[in-house]
Order: C-alpha cells, then sequence, then structure tokens
C-alpha cells in the first residue's frame, strides 16, 4: 500500500457502523496510511447506513457534491461501504462513475486490499454478495479509534427477527454471534490500549449465543466485565422478547456493568406490535420494564419508537403516547415510518399520509422532552460521577461525559481532564443532558455505593 496515503471516513449510522469505521481505520493506519480532514484526504470512505431514506438520502447528496466539487485530477478516491452499499451498490456504481469501491458490511475483510487496488490500478471493485450467511470479517482489533477512552465491540453479525418495516437483516444477513474468545481477547486489547468504556453491540444481543452451544449473553456479559482494568461495560440493543431474568441478574450483581438498557418498544399499540412482528405485547414489555427497575433502582432507560407505521390509527398512535408517559424513558430515538423496499411493511396497504407522520412525529418529541426535562430536573443538586470523554458539541472550554445511567453531562474543564472520572454536582437541566460542575477529579472510579449514597 503506498504509504501515508491520506484518507478521511465519513461515519453514519449506527454503533456498528462505528465500530467497523474504527477497524477499518486502524487497518489503514497499520499500513501506514495517515487520517486527515475531508478536504485533504486522498481517500474518501463513506461507511453508510440504509435503516431509513433520510439515511441514504444524506449519503446520496455527499456523492453527488463530490462529482461536482473538485477538478477530475484533484478528485479524492471515492468508496462507500457499510448497509446502504449492500442495498444499492449497482446503482451506485452506475450513478456515481466517480465511485471507485462499494462493499457490503459482510466484505470489510477486502476492503484494505480493494483500496489499494484501485488507487494503484484505478480498477473499480463491487464486492457484493448474495449469500447472507457468509462474513469475510478484517481481523483488526480498533486500536486506533474515534474515541480513545471507550470503544465499541460487535459480539454477532446480522438479525433474524425480520421486523416487517426494517432493512438490517437484508443487509447485514443472518445472525452469527462471534466467538467469546474474540469478543474477550479483543476486548482485553483494547484495555491495554487506554479503552476504560466498552459497549458490546448487535442489532439483538440477547440472542447472542444462540447458536453457540450453552453459552449465552449473560455469561458472555459476566466473563468480559471480569476483564481487568475495563471500568464500564455496556451493551446495546436489547431486544423486549430476549431479555431474560438471568441477564438481570447478572446486571445487578456485577458493579462494572452499567445499569442501562435501550429497550426498543416501537409501538404501544399491541394491534401495531403484532404487524410489526415484534414478538411482545406492551403488557410483557412493562413486566420486563418492571423487573429491571426492582433489580437495578438506578436504572437508565431509553427506548426506540417509530409513528406510522402502516395502518396506525389515531387510538394506536394515542396508544404510543400513552406508552411515553407510563415508562418515562430517559430519552426515546423517535422515528417517523420509513417504508423499505423488499421489507413485508413496504407493502402493506394503509400506508399513513407524509403530513401526519411528521404531525405524530412532533407530538411524540414534544411530549418526550417533557417528560426527559422533568426527569432531569429532578437530578439537578445531586452529585454523581461521569467519565470525561470528549469535548462538548457546542461552547468552549466544555467538555462532556456520561453517568453510569448513560446521561450527558457538560462541564467546564479543559482537555487535560479527558479520560478522567469526575464526580460532578448537578446545576442544570435540558431534556438532553445536564450542566455540572467539576468537585473532584481521579483516574479510576468511585467504588459504585459511594457515588449512590452521595446521589441520594
Ligand atoms: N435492533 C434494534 C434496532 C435497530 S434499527 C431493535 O430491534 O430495536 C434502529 C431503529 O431504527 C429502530 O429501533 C427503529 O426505531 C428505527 N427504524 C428501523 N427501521 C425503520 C423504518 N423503516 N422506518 C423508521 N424507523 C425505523
Ligand atoms: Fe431490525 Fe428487528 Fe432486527 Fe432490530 S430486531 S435489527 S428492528 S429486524
Ligand atoms: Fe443503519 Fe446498517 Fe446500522 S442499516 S442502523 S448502519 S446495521
Amino acid at each position: 500500500m503506498p504509504k501515508g496515503t491520506k484518507f478521511y471516513l465519513h461515519v453514519f449510522g449506527c454503533q456498528m457502523n462505528v465500530y467497523d469505521a474504527d477497524r477499518l481505520r486502524s487497518a489503514l493506519v497499520n499500513r501506514g496510511w495517515v487520517e486527515v480532514p475531508e478536504d485533504t484526504a486522498k481517500v474518501i470512505v463513506f461507511v453508510t447506513c440504509s435503516i431509513r431514506e433520510k439515511a441514504e438520502q444524506k449519503v446520496l447528496s455527499a456523492l453527488g457534491r463530490h462529482g461536482r466539487s473538485r477538478s477530475r485530477a484533484s478528485r479524492p478516491l471515492v468508496a462507500v461501504i457499510g448497509c446502504m452499499a449492500q442495498r444499492m451498490g449497482e446503482e451506485l456504481m452506475r450513478r456515481f462513475p466517480w465511485v471507485s469501491l462499494v462493499a457490503g458490511p459482510r466484505h470489510l475483510g477486502l476492503v484494505p486490499e480493494a483500496l489499494d487496488d484501485a488507487l494503484r490500478n484505478g480498477r473499480r471493485h463491487l464486492l457484493l454478495d448474495a449469500n447472507a450467511r457468509e462474513v469475510i470479517d478484517l481481523d483488526e482489533i480498533p486500536i486506533v479509534r474515534s474515541n480513545p477512552y471507550k470503544a465499541y465491540v460487535t459480539i454477532a453479525h446480522g438479525c433474524d427477527n425480520f421486523c416487517t418495516y426494517c432493512i438490517v437483516p437484508y443487509v447485514r444477513g443472518r445472525f452469527r454471534s462471534r466467538r467469546p474468545e474474540d469478543v474477550i481477547y479483543e476486548v482485553e486489547h483494547l484495555v491495554k490500549s487506554g479503552v476504560l468504556e466498552v459497549t458490546l453491540v448487535g442489532q439483538n444481543v440477547n440472542s447472542y449465543g444462540r447458536d453457540l452451544k450453552g453459552y449465552g449473553f449473560p455469561r458472555l456479559l459476566e466473563d468480559v466485565a471480569s476483564i481487568p482494568g475495563l471500568v464500564r461495560l455496556r451493551f446495546t440493543t436489547s431486544h423486549p422478547r430476549d431479555f431474560t431474568d438471568d441477564l438481570i441478574e447478572v446486571m445487578a450483581r456485577v458493579e462494572s456493568i452499567c445499569p442501562s438498557v435501550n429497550l426498543p418498544i416501537q409501538s404501544g399499540s399491541d394491534r401495531i406490535l403484532r404487524l410489526m412482528n415484534r414478538g411482545y405485547t406492551v403488557a410483557e414489555y412493562a413486566a420486563k420494564v418492571e423487573r429491571l427497575r426492582d433489580a437495578l433502582p438506578q436504572l437508565g432507560l431509553t427506548s426506540d419508537l417509530i409513528v406510522g407505521f402502516p395502518t396506525e390509527s389515531d387510538e394506536d398512535f394515542r396508544a404510543s403516547l400513552r406508552a411515553l408517559e407510563v415508562f418515562r424513558f430517559d430519552q426515546v430515538h423517535t422515528a417517523s415510518y420509513s417504508p423499505r423496499e423488499g421489507t413485508p411493511a413496504a407493502r402493506m396497504t394503509g400506508q399513513i399520509p407524509e403530513e401526519t407522520k411528521r404531525e405524530r412525529l412532533c407530538a411524540v418529541n414534544a411530549l418526550q422532552s417533557e417528560i426527559a426535562l422533568e426527569i432531569n430536573k429532578g437530578l439537578v443538586g445531586k452529585e454523581c460521577e461521569i467519565l470525561l470523554d470528549g469535548f462538548a458539541p457546542k461552547g468552549e472550554g466544555l467538555l462532556q461525559g456520561r453517568t453510569v445511567t448513560d446521561k450527558v453531562v457538560i462541564v467546564p474543564g479543559g482537555a487535560n481532564c479527558l479520560g478522567k472520572f469526575a464526580l460532578v454536582k448537578l446545576v442544570r437541566a435540558e431534556h438532553w443532558c445536564l450542566h455540572g460542575e467539576i468537585l473532584s477529579l481521579r483516574a479510576f472510579p468511585l467504588r459504585e455505593r459511594e457515588v449512590r449514597d452521595r446521589a441520594g
């Protein structure tokens, strides 16, 4: 590979893409390439997402801009990888002649060599596969990450749930657990390289091990949590149907597992949940939440919700609003239903007009912001501990960190505080974050009990 090649990664989508991008970045840096800002890059890689039409449109317009922005000679080599590459591969090659490489998420392992070949020989590569079971993975530990203190580690590829609205099973392929020893080896390396917080990721982490003999997610969680030097362990996303009591028991017992869960409900109407093929009712969901809150009084609980699924009536929609009021989530990722070609829901009759979807989205967002603000206001005046992991998105001299319950806290501070645990006093609440002041800093966290006693 030509050493010193300047590259830029543009990452869209979920944490699985962040993980893939971190591994690709590590692979390229290990081969002597250098990461630079976008405008000076010789190679630009888009790591893409297909979850909603909007996610794809962002990439399409960025690709369009590229073709026009620079003269042919100075134009960077453009590669498109990830879920959208898998979904639209050939069309991308046709529409954007300046795209040199398109590779689906199950072909990540071939990307570094293909980039090299495209650069040296000017050949175009289309790396897609028809076999949803095959994964040509990139055997690389994500040592060079977008964030030095925290890392994502994918524990399973693909998804077999086939929720009727969702494109993921089609683009990421069949569910396959990574071997526990590979996950553990990787986390050990990450911890040695300075990582303090690891998030295990998968589209349904709770079904981890279904294809391994007698080794399930609770066991993996406990084994990873016992790696010396790992301070915080998180996981996402959890499927409500597969969230077991064993898992709740491990979470309650093992201190380094953070008491925070993302448990997507998707709708508050049993009729819609059935049409979505989610495999649970609102009452079953409520029973899981109750068990979680009983076992983990501190629990931070977030969720995902779709509005405007085909045939969603006013009554179904009101049931979703009610669910927000009943469960009082700390945060909800809301989305307006976006038909994805090839999925069963896209073919259903009773598609909801855009205007209605927009109104419903505004209504859930307004209600959820109110709830989140109330919850956060209740924390003002208390103390909590955060891991300072980056600069705040806005405002000079501000850092941000997260509590064990996954709340964002913004504090005044300098770069020298990054990577440290701060005991903070919470002074002001917004719906999406809290503002605080640092009381003390340390390299290692307080024991959970000490923090809980302070937080009251
Ligand atoms: N595996 C996770 C979610 C993966 S996708 C789960 O089972 O919940 C992330 C979120 O995107 C979903 O929770 C859902 O709320 C949203 N989403 C997925 N497909 C969508 C679609 N077609 N339209 C709108 N939102 C969608
Ligand atoms: Fe999509 Fe459902 Fe799989 Fe989540 S569980 S990735 S929503 S098919
Ligand atoms: Fe998007 Fe693929 Fe993740 S479709 S949400 S990047 S698995």
